[in-house]
């Protein structure tokens, strides 16, 4: 069974709510395919002017985060209720930069990913090992650690909706893309630790983006790599580059 491609832009802590609206309206005809499936990850404030602004498009509009309660007291949260009202279908869960500075741990991505799937949005789930983690030659160790962690008591048929992101941190935002045998490889052990987890059908139809300085020329190489089903684009996903990247097929000769 082919799984569909799909390119999913994280936005970050970038563009105002006008912003975002202008650069949806420039991204629009540039993304337009049924080829891949096409998600803008956006900050909270910007879902819903930009909900609009994709209306009648294939792009898709996603949160970064996302809180693991229902309601209540929990000042500056999103809860999934308020995601799904507004339309959205899938959240960010675990990115590095959120493990680093707001205190996401393997558990707390756990009781996020599993609360999506309740509200029936897609989490887009992120892993991805260190600089030092690499070279002390642990990181599938790691990666593996934090997938089955991630993945306590999500069943088997939510485990075939979720997306996963391999993101190494030290490819994040450096310029410095890992090598297409780099994120093949891990990429693979992923989807053999679903396999492990859930059989070999889940693995077949599991999804698995690459994400760390993905370019419009090097998105071609990666995502055609047997285990890449996509990417999770960052600063390329603010320029009309973005394009590129999701038509990277036909963009597969280009050179910079
Ligand atoms: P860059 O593409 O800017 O390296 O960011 C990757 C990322 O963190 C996407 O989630």
């Amino acid at each position: 069974m082919a799984r569909k491609t799909i390119v999913a832009g994280n936005w970050k802590m970038n563009m105002t709510p006008s912003q975002a609206v202008e650069l949806i309206n420039t991204l629009k005809p540039l993304v337009a395919t049924d080829a891949v499936d096409v998600v803008f990850c956006v900050p909270a404030i910007d879902i819903i002017p930009a909900l609009e602004a994709a209306k009648g498009s294939n792009i898709q509009i996603g949160a970064e985060n996302m809180y693991y309660e229902e309601s209540g007291a929990y000042t500056g949260e999103i809860s999934p209720a308020m995601l799904t009202d507004v339309g959205v279908k899938y959240v960010i869960i675990g990115h590095s930069e959120r493990r680093e500075y707001f205190a996401e741990t393997d558990e707390t991505v756990n009781k996020k990913v599993l609360k999506a799937f309740e509200h029936g949005i897609t989490p887009i789930v992120c892993c991805g090992e260190t600089l030092t983690q690499r070279e002390q030659g642990v990181t599938i160790d790691f990666i593996r650690q934090q997938i089955k962690i991630a993945f306590l008591n999500v069943t088997e048929d939510q485990a075939k909706k979720a997306v996963i992101a391999y993101e190494p941190i030290w490819a994040i935002g450096t310029g410095k893309v890992a090598t297409t045998e780099q994120a093949q490889e891990v990429c693979a052990a992923i989807r053999e630790c679903i396999a492990e987890l859930y059989g070999d059908d889940a693995a077949e139809v599991i999804r698995i983006q690459y994400g760390g300085s993905v370019s419009a020329s090097s998105a071609a190489e990666l995502f055609s790599q047997k285990d890449i089903d996509g990417g999770l684009v960052g600063g390329a996903a603010l320029k009309p580059d973005f394009g590129k990247i999701v038509n990277y097929k036909d963009f597969k000769v280009v050179e910079y």
